[in-house]
């Protein structure tokens, strides 16, 4: 009778020690095999490729949460409590991040650092004085300079909390375009807390 094949003895002894040959039972090898089959698409189309990263998905996902959150804020009027309100709003800030890369980094670098368009980073401004002068120009543009005007291409809304984006990249202050324009004064302090993140408070209020 043939013996069963998972009691089967190696031929080979060393000091006394036999071996049993105990094959990976199949579903296993399958497994293995698979998953080394697997990962060659997958290096290619997420590491090489266009596939996004987990931070790109994790981005996508707060830009759309924002965008919802966003609903929920009704009409925002661009005065100044409203803006340095704003600035500190961390979910709508990142929704702003996504606004900002799509529309301005070709002019102004993702991080605001400028290259066309001026650093927005620092304390120099050409156009800038107070807080309130960034929703101004965001609205009318420089169109003479090369600023383009967003007045009919973004809403009330978007205009005030892309003006709080912009306001908060100063706190940053990155190397970039050489400083342009006169140095303002600092922003001012919010007398009100930050209006809720969290979109469950946002659609209460
Ligand atoms: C096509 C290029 C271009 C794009 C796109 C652009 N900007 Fe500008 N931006 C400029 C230029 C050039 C200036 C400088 C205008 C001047 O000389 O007065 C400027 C000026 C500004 C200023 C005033 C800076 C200062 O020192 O006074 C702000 C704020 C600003 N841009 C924000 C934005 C935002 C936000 C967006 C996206 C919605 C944007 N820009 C898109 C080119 C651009």
């Amino acid at each position: 009778m043939a013996e069963p094949e998972r009691d089967r003895l190696f031929e080979h002894e060393y000091d006394g020690i036999k071996e049993y040959d105990n094959p990976m039972p199949r579903w296993w090898v399958y497994l293995f095999a698979g998953s080394i089959l697997f990962c060659f698409p997958y290096i290619i189309y997420y590491h090489l490729g266009r596939g996004p990263s987990i931070q790109e998905t994790l981005d996508a996902e707060i830009a759309a949460y924002a965008e919802q959150l966003m609903a929920t804020y009704g009409e925002l009027k661009p005065d100044t409590a409203t803006i340095v309100q704003y600035m500190d709003n961390e979910i709508a800030m990142k929704g702003m991040e996504s606004l900002f890369k799509g529309k301005c980094a070709q002019c102004h670098v993702a991080d605001g650092s400028g290259n066309v368009g001026p650093n927005l980073t620092d304390d120099y401004w050409l156009n800038v004085e107070q807080i309130i002068d960034i929703a101004e120009v965001l609205n009318n543009g420089r169109v003479a300079k090369g600023m383009p005007a967003w007045k009919d291409k973004l809403t009330e809304t978007q205009i005030v909390l892309l003006s709080s984006y912009v306001a908060r990249l100063r706190r940053e202050p990155l190397p970039g375009k050489e400083p342009q324009g006169d140095r303002i004064q600092p922003w001012p302090q919010s007398a009100e807390p930050p209006p809720a993140d969290d979109l469950a408070a946002g659609a209460a209020s």
